[in-house]
């Protein structure tokens, strides 16, 4: 398994160092535009091997994408973060043009890659992807919900006063500090309800906490996150090299599935050596659907944002 991370700041450098430490790649290739600086950050997780015990090589390289040629996945995570009171909207002017030219240069040397955005706005930055490289849609993933659920989890462990291995969540909808859907309703502490350990008031606290999960870190900050981003990417990517057939909510570009087309929103899906092997598409209560449907109208809005000759 070859794994190429494209960009070379906190995300993708915690992504390629879990990706190591968890030792299901023969290589991880950091592509950076910043001249040495992948290649000082593969070196520097490169001399942990003996340390974290992994037998993953880690190569770095300024803006060559030869060096990628043959990955079997990759991971954009390229484009500027957002700093403290800014939405992740707002980056679409800078990191649209970024993720269209590294999606190219991807599939120019890797035709059969899968590729992971994680690049903000996301969901329209996989959705750019997708269109500008004409890859088949199982093979564009956007990586926002499984942060989010992380997110989600810690939040309801921290209410509950439990940890968060017992806790399951699933946040769908718009990676977005208004779009995001966590599945309170659904939400168990050891398939025991929320709802029989948290009042209403505290449940939405919690689902208001995990909306705003990335903009409370970027305030503490400064930036973006990239601990849990970059845990959340490697959790995919590990699926992907050992076909786990292992769900997770992620941006899919949808042909009617939700009552949704042509938009990349969170949603169920079962990750695979094929990327995504399938969408779920799970029940959903009344009150679930028109948080979707209102989700879907902002990504939709963002979309239009795109300039015309990028997608
Ligand atoms: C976050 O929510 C970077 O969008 C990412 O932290």
């Amino acid at each position: 398994m070859k794994v190429t991370i494209v960009g070379a700041g906190a995300v993708g450098a915690s992504c390629a160092e879990y990706i190591a430490i968890k030792n299901f790649a023969e290589e991880v290739v950091i592509v950076d535009i910043k001249e040495g600086f992948a290649e000082g950050k593969a070196m520097d997780l490169m001399q942990t091997s003996s340390l974290n015990g992994f037998d993953t090589t880690i190569v770095g390289s300024t803006n060559d994408y030869t060096v990628t040629a043959g990955s079997d996945v990759a991971v954009i995570t390229s484009g500027i973060p957002r700093k403290p009171g800014m939405t992740r909207e707002e980056l679409i002017g800078i990191n649209a043009g970024i993720v269209k030219e590294v999606s190219t240069n991807i599939v120019k040397h890797s035709p059969n890659v899968v590729l992971i955005v994680v690049s903000n706005p996301m969901d329209t930055m996989t959705y750019l992807a997708s269109k500008s490289t004409g890859l088949p849609k199982n093979r564009v993933i956007g990586m926002g919900g499984a942060l989010d659920s992380a997110r989600f989890k810690y939040r309801l462990a921290e209410a509950m006063g439990c940890p968060s291995s017992e806790v399951s969540g699933m946040v769908i909808g718009g990676h977005s500090d208004k779009g995001m859907v966590p599945l309170i309703e659904k939400a168990a502490r050891n398939s025991v309800s929320v709802s029989e350990f948290l009042s209403s008031e505290k449940q939405q606290e919690v689902v208001e906490a995990t909306k705003v999960g990335g903009a409370t870190l970027t305030k503490l900050l400064g930036t973006s996150a990239w601990y849990a981003p970059g845990a959340a990417v490697s959790e995919m990517v590990k699926a992907i090299a050992l076909d786990s057939k292992k769900m997770f909510p992620c941006s899919c570009l949808l042909d009617g599935e939700y009552g949704l087309k042509d938009i990349c929103i969170g949603v169920p899906a079962v990750i695979g050596r094929n990327g995504i092997e399938q969408i779920l598409e799970v029940e959903l209560s009344e009150a679930e659907k028109l948080k979707m449907v209102q989700s879907a109208e902002g990504v939709k809005a963002t979309n239009m944002l795109l300039d015309a000759q990028l997608v």
